[in-house]
């Protein structure tokens, strides 16, 4: 690691011209520059640039605190230190193994005007993918707990660009279709906010390390001028906090491609390394489950006729993973809670540790474990969080009894109404996204890891790159996943995934839930729920990165077509290198990906509802060996309305320096498994 300490010559710039004078830290490539500066009122203000363009003008920093002296007007800069940093780490599990985190870094450190010791920190990373900045609060108030008033961070976007984004404060929390306008019309917008300048620039706004802190969401206060907004919290202020106090990363992934925010690793570099240490009891994987057969309303979560957790549906299900090597088997409504009169509304009736009488726990998951397959546990809270809180600890400490390593978990609630009792016995009511929620989230996933289980959430607030610090949190759902296509209005139209791509899974692992083979199930209402042909389906387990994949359609629905169920048996979800070939927000994306620990590259390509021809470049494998394409590709008349399950699956010899030409129907996609030939 190389370091470089600058702080002398910029202090003595900053003594020269005190409220002027602007400090810069620029890209380690020179490319992005980042510009911080007291403007003619001494509010900190900053810039940014790509070459020649400025992605972001003049927008203000800082924070307001309860009982404190603004931190954003009248600031006098104190000192700076700019550091370098180019070093490689490793993920455990991952997209890819390793990451180069090289940065350029500022630490600014303003007081205010008139007033001694409380200092505001604004620390700014520079990365060649775009920049990070924090603040960090430090003074006399250490020691108290401050409440933030208001976050005044502001991003200004060029006039005239473009933005894929869903709105903040609504109902569904996260679980909406994206909308493409103009950001002149874009009200309030959750992040990852992706955008495209007018010259062509991709640029989204998010954050990293959202912990001890409320999510923010970005509201449009004049033309251009996004503002942070705090999610609220029912104590009133939205962020109380120990003093002294980092706040999470505000991020802004920056590229003149857009395949560029695919590849880009800015979120996870500007989390903590993992603070569990040996990890080697996380497990990526592939499982089945009893679950669609509830969202398509053949089984039930409730007991009776239809109860899809019983003792002997679950055997079946084990059985089936054994036969064709998937890790996992998930069984929800397997405990008691579920008979109330609707689950959503009782919340408090779960139980975290009992089994419904026709559901051996114990017995199916000896089962399992005997056949090398593991039962997935799962929490359904339904947002009664006082209820989950006071049975964690007992259930991890069941499952991990039980050999159970994985658990999902779920906290079906309206947006603003999750519901908790306070020390003082009073109902209180909070968002996914307030500050409470994101430090449950976190204990949940701590709490876990003391019983050596992973998490995957369901309901959760975005993901900010909080997996590198806590390995064990695996994937989270966090928008529109595949159940809405068995009972959602509209059902996820084609371009859903390619604009997911670009926006919600920049943010990190998605659990999606892909492989649905029974494709027009709903026909006979008129609708077709899922709009997708066959080898889209395939191709989501390459598209869509997570450690954890379902295969979510029934059993007997893959044994229907075993031809193409064998991409799923075979693709991995654990990954040496990732590199996105091509895409554009909501139109298309292809990526590839070389499995850890092997030499299987595998292709993933989907489009929207147009038909699409591409021309994928095989240079990223490995020189002088051949390949074996397994391809499994939309057929000549496939499209996701009236064919979705012509595919052709075909077999041909490529090698480094080849093309892929795919032609995607309109719903369509293509997956490709590519290992060395003779393997
Ligand atoms: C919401 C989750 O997203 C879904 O996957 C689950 O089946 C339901 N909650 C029921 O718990």
């Amino acid at each position: 690691m190389k370091q470089a300490v600058w702080s002398a010559w910029l202090l003595f710039l900053v003594a020269a011209t005190p409220h002027a004078a602007a400090v810069s830290v620029t890209s380690p490539d020179g490319r992005i520059a980042f510009e911080l500066r007291l403007n003619d009122r001494s509010e900190p203000v900053y810039t940014v640039s790509l070459a020649d363009e400025v992605v972001i003008s003049e927008s203000r920093l800082g924070l307001r605190i309860d009982g404190l002296p603004p931190l954003d007007s009248r600031l006098v800069l104190i000192d700076t230190v700019t550091t370098m940093k180019d070093h490689t780490w490793e993920l455990p599990w991952g997209e890819q193994r390793l990451v180069r985190d090289h940065h350029n870094e500022l630490l600014a450190r303003f007081s205010v005007s008139g007033k001694s010791g409380q200092t505001l920190g604004v620390r700014v990373r520079v990365f060649n993918d775009g920049a990070g900045f924090r603040y960090e609060v430090s003074g006399p108030s250490t020691g108290s707990t401050l409440s933030i008033v208001e976050e005044m961070t502001e991003f200004h976007l060029p006039q005239g660009s473009e933005a894929w984004w869903i709105p903040a404060r609504r109902s569904q929390r996260y679980e909406l279709l994206y909308r493409h306008t103009r950001v002149e019309a874009v009200a309030s917008a959750h992040t990852p906010f992706t955008v495209r300048t007018p010259r062509g620039t991709y640029v989204s706004l998010h954050e990293a390390a959202l912990t001890n802190y409320a999510a923010y969401t970005l509201e449009q206060r004049r033309e251009g001028v996004f503002k942070t907004q705090l999610a609220p919290s029912s104590q009133g202020f939205a962020v109380s906090v120990p003093a002294p106090f980092k706040t999470p990363w505000r991020t802004l992934q920056v590229s003149e491609r857009a395949t560029g925010l695919i590849e880009s690793n800015l979120i996870l570099n500007l989390n903590e390394p993992n603070v569990l240490g040996d990890v080697s009891w996380v497990k990526p994987g592939k499982y089945v489950g009893i679950w669609w057969s509830i969202h398509r309303g053949l089984k039930t979560w409730r007991s009776g006729p239809r109860h899809g957790a019983t003792t002997a549906n679950t055997r079946q299900h084990i059985d089936f993973a054994q036969r064709h090597g998937f890790d996992g088997v998930l069984v929800e409504g397997w405990n008691l809670g579920w008979d109330g009169g609707g689950w959503f509304a009782d919340g408090d009736l779960f139980s975290f540790t009992q089994p419904h009488p026709d559901f051996d726990l114990r017995g199916l998951a000896d089962y399992a474990r005997s056949r090398d397959v593991r039962l997935i546990g799962y929490h359904e809270t339904a947002g009664a969080l006082t209820n989950y809180e006071r049975q964690m600890d007992d259930a991890f400490a069941l499952y991990r009894e039980l050999g159970v390593r994985q658990v999902k978990t779920g906290y079906v609630a309206d947006a603003g109404e999750i519901e908790r009792i306070d020390e003082r016995g009073v109902l209180r009511h909070e968002w996914h996204d307030g500050q409470f929620m994101v430090d449950h989230y976190r204990r949940n996933i701590e709490h876990a890891a003391q019983h050596q289980i992973s998490i995957f959430t369901h309901e959760p607030v975005k993901d900010t790159g909080l997996r590198r610090t806590y390995p064990n949190w695996l994937a989270s759902e966090g928008a529109r996943g595949q159940e809405w296509n068995a009972w959602g209005t509209p059902p996820n139209p084609p371009h859903h995934v390619p604009t997911l791509a670009f926006t919600r899974l920049l943010a990190g692992p998605m659990d999606f839930t892909p492989g649905i083979f029974e494709l027009q199930f709903a026909r006979q209402e008129g609708v077709q729920k899922i709009q997708s042909t066959l080898a889209r389906q395939l191709a989501l387990y390459v598209v869509i990165y997570s450690p954890i994949q379902m295969a979510a359609d029934l059993p007997e629905n893959y044994e229907a077509r075993t031809d193409a169920f064998q991409f799923i048996k075979d693709v991995a979800t654990d990954w040496d290198r990732s590199i996105a070939l091509a895409g554009e927000p909501g139109d298309f994306v292809a990526l590839a990906r070389k499995e850890r620990g092997g030499s299987e590259w595998y292709i993933g390509a989907v489009t929207d509802e147009q038909k699409r021809e591409l021309n994928l470049p095989l240079d990223f494998l490995e020189e002088g060996v051949s390949y074996t394409a397994e391809i499994y590709r939309d057929g000549p008349d496939a499209h996701f309305r009236e064919q979705p399950y012509d595919i052709v699956i075909e077999q041909r010899v490529v090698s480094r320096g080849d093309s892929m030409a795919l032609t995607l129907a309109p719903g369509g996609g293509a997956a490709v498994r590519l290992a060395p030939a003779g393997d």
